[in-house]
């Protein structure tokens, strides 16, 4: 019998990146998947085939986690598919660097509405179904570490997430739930290529100051979130865990 075998996952923005690899190796360790997307339906399609083709169960579901139906919604999908649902993995993020003098309004929303508004209806939904044994990951970043120049707004986003991962750690504990974040350094996905990341001076100078030499995959984030999700973790909530191969 696999780790998470009888467990029903939900992973907010799976249909790439961190995500997709999460929604993955949950799949494989047995539990089945509700793989949410917002805009790449044909990449969430190719992650649940990916898993049905190992012989696990998932399913995609549309769905903006920064609309309160949306976020509901994605979370019904998993009781109503698989019956209850044991993990949620709030993956779902934006990120757009700007120096101070470039900030607006319109930065600072579209950030904060997914990171962490997102996150908070997802939970809130999400709340009225764990039960015992549930775990929630929240997916930080080790930017509120390094705290990089340019990267207020979407530093201030994941340092929301860690308070917030403390926060529901207390309210959830009482009922055996427990609430970790999970915070990557730099991964090579889509989002990293897209903004440029991957090639640039960022990423020479984070790999110079990463003890393991390189950034990382989706794959390496992914085995943590097993572990995260699964019982061997049990003793752990309200917690941080780096993920950055040293990187600090
Ligand atoms: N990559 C890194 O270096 C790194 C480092 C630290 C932390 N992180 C965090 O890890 C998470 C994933 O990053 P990534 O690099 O894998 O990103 P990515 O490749 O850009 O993928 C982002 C995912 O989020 C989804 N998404 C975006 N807006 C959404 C919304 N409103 N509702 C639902 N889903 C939404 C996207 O869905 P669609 O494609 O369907 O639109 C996509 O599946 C983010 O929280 C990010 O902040 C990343």
């Amino acid at each position: 019998m696999s780790k998470l075998t009888g467990k029903v996952a939900v992973v907010t923005g799976a249909s790439k990146g961190i995500g997709a690899a999460i929604a993955k190796a949950l799949g494989a360790a047995g539990a089945a998947v509700i793989v949410n997307y917002a805009s790449s339906k044909e990449g969430a399609d190719a992650v649940v085939a990916a898993i049905k083709a190992q012989g696990g169960k998932a399913a995609a579901v549309r769905g903006d986690v920064s609309k309160a139906a949306d976020a509901q919604a994605i979370v019904e999908a998993a009781v109503k598919e698989f019956g209850r649902l044991d993990i949620l993995v709030n993956n779902s993020g934006v990120y757009e660097f700007a120096p101070l003098e470039e900030i607006t309004e319109a930065h600072y929303r579209k950030q904060f509405d997914v990171n962490v508004l997102g996150l908070l209806l997802t939970t809130q939904a999400a709340a009225k179904h764990l039960g015992e044994g549930g775990s929630i990951i929240n997916i930080g970043s080790l930017v509120t570490r390094i705290v990089p120049a340019g990267g207020s707004v979407y530093t201030a986003t994941k340092g929301a997430v860690d308070a917030i991962t403390g926060v529901l750690s207390r309210e959830l504990g009482p009922r055996k739930i427990r609430v970790n974040a999970l915070n990557p350094g730099m991964v090579e996905t889509e989002g990293t290529h897209t903004a440029g990341f991957i090639g640039s001076d960022f990423e020479t100078h984070a790999v110079s100051q990463t003890p393991l030499g390189r950034i990382g995959q989706p794959d390496d984030i992914a085995s943590i979130a097993v572990f995260l999700a699964s019982d061997d973790s049990g003793w752990l909530t309200g917690e941080q865990l780096y993920a950055g191969g040293g990187l600090r």
